[in-house]
C-alpha cells in the first residue's frame, strides 16, 4: 500500500520545530519530532497537529523521546545540539567551532540511532559546526556519501540574496547566485556568478556595496545571535525544508549544500558547500563551476578552516 513520505527531525528546538511546521504546511510528509527533553517534542507535535484543521494539512505528527517511531524514514534531519547561546557567566558567545566537542558527541549518538532504523534515508545535518558535523554523520552512519548532506549553503545564499534584493529594491525572486565553502566567516559568496534576472550583479552595484554585502553575509549568523541572544531559526528551517522538498519530490534542484567531495574542486574526503543536484537519491550530482583564481583562493581558505575543525574529530587518528 502506498504510504506518505516520512521525515524525522531530531532536535525539536527552534530550527527543528520550525522545520516541522513548514514541512507539514507544504504537505511534504508525516513528521516524527525527537528530542531528549521530556514532553517537549510530544507537546510541539500535538500543538502543530491541532493546527492541521485550520491550516488544512493531513500530515501526521508524532513527538517522542525515543527512536522506534522514526523507523523507515525517508529523510532524517539532525538539528540536535547546542546552539550559539550567550554564556550567562562570561557574557560571551561561543564560536561555531567551540561547539564541536559537545555537538560531535550528540550528533554521533543521534546518527547511530537513526541510521540503524532508517538504513535507506537521506541524512541532512544542521547541527554546528556544520561541515565537521557532516563528517561525524558520515562516519557514524556508514551511509554512502550521496546520502549524507549538510544544510548551510542554502541559508548563506538566502541571506546573500536577501541583502542584494534590499540594496537594489527588487524582488528576491529575481536574484540568482550562490555561496560556496564552509559554514563560517570564511564562506565564499560569488559575486561574479550572481545575477539579477540575468543581469550581472557587478553591473548593478559598485564594488564597495558588493563587498559590504559579502561581509554581512559572512557574519549573517552572528548578526542574528547579536540581536536575539541565540541563533536564528526561520531562515535555517526554511532552508532545510527546501532541501527536504527537493529530495522527497525528486525535484533535482541545484542547491549549495555541504557534500563530501571526491576530487571535485580539487578536494577529497572533505565536506564543504558546493552546488549539488538534490533528488530522490540525495546528492545525485555535484556541479563543478569554473572559478577564477580569486574564488579558488577564497575556497581554499574556507576549506582550511573546515579541515582545522575536522582535525579535532576522532576519525582517522
Ligand atoms: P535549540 O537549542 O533550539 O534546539 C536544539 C535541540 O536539540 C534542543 O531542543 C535540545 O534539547 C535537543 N538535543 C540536544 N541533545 C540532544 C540529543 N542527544 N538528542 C535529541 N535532541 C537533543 O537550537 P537550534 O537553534 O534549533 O539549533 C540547533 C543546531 O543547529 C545548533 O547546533 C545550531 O548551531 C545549528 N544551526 C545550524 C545552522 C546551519 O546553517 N547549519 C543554522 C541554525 C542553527
Ligand atoms: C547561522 O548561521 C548559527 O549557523 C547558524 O545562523
Amino acid at each position: 500500500m502506498p504510504r506518505r513520505n516520512k521525515i524525522t527531525i531530531v532536535g525539536a528546538g527552534n530550527v527543528g520545530a520550525t522545520a516541522a511546521h513548514w514541512a507539514v504546511q507544504k504537505h511534504l510528509g508525516d513528521v516524527v519530532l525527537v528530542d531528549i527533553k521530556e514532553g517537549m517534542p510530544q507537546g510541539k507535535a500535538l500543538d502543530l497537529a491541532e493546527a492541521s484543521p485550520v491550516m488544512g494539512f493531513d500530515c501526521k505528527l508524532v513527538g517522542t523521546n525515543g527512536y522506534d517511531e522514526t523507523a523507515d524514514s525517508d529523510v532524517v534531519v539532525v538539528t540536535a545540539g547546542v546552539p550559539r547561546r550567550k554564556d550567562p557567566k562570561t557574557g560571551k558567545y561561543p564560536s561555531r567551532d567551540e561547539l564541536v566537542e559537545t555537538n560531535r558527541k550528540i550528533v554521533a549518538a543521534v546518527t547511530q540511532e537513526v541510521a540503524k532504523r532508517s538504513p535507506n534515508a537521506v541524512l541532512i545535518c544542521v547541527s554546528n559546526p556544520l561541515d565537521a558535523m557532516c563528517h561525524v554523520m558520515y562516519h557514524e552512519s556508514g551511509f554512502p556519501r550521496e546520502r549524507v548532506v549538510g544544510m548551510a549553503g542554502v541559508l548563506d545564499t538566502a541571506r546573500y540574496k536577501y541583502f542584494i534584493s534590499e540594496a537594489l529594491g527588487v524582488s528576491v525572486e529575481d536574484i540568482h547566485g550562490m555561496v560556496l565553502g564552509g559554514h563560517g566567516d570564511t564562506m565564499v559568496p560569488l559575486p561574479k556568478h550572481t545575477s539579477v534576472a540575468g543581469i550581472p550583479l557587478t553591473e548593478l552595484l559598485p564594488k564597495d556595496k558588493i563587498d559590504a554585502i559579502i561581509e554581512r553575509t559572512r557574519k549573517g549568523g552572528g548578526e542574528i545571535v547579536g540581536l536575539l541572544g541565540y541563533s536564528g531559526y526561520y531562515a535555517p528551517a526554511a532552508s532545510v525544508v527546501a532541501m527536504v522538498e527537493s529530495i522527497l519530490r525528486d525535484r533535482k534542484r541545484v542547491l549549495p549544500c555541504a557534500c563530501l567531495l571526491d576530487g571535485q574542486y580539487g578536494y577529497k574526503d572533505l565536506f564543504i558547500g558546493v552546488p549539488a543536484v538534490l533528488g530522490a537519491g540525495g546528492v545525485e550530482k555535484i556541479i563543478e563551476m569554473q572559478l577564477d583564481d580569486e574564488a579558488k583562493a577564497a575556497l581554499e581558505v574556507s576549506a582550511q578552516a573546515v579541515r582545522d575543525v575536522v582535525a579535532l574529530l576522532p576519525y582517522g587518528k
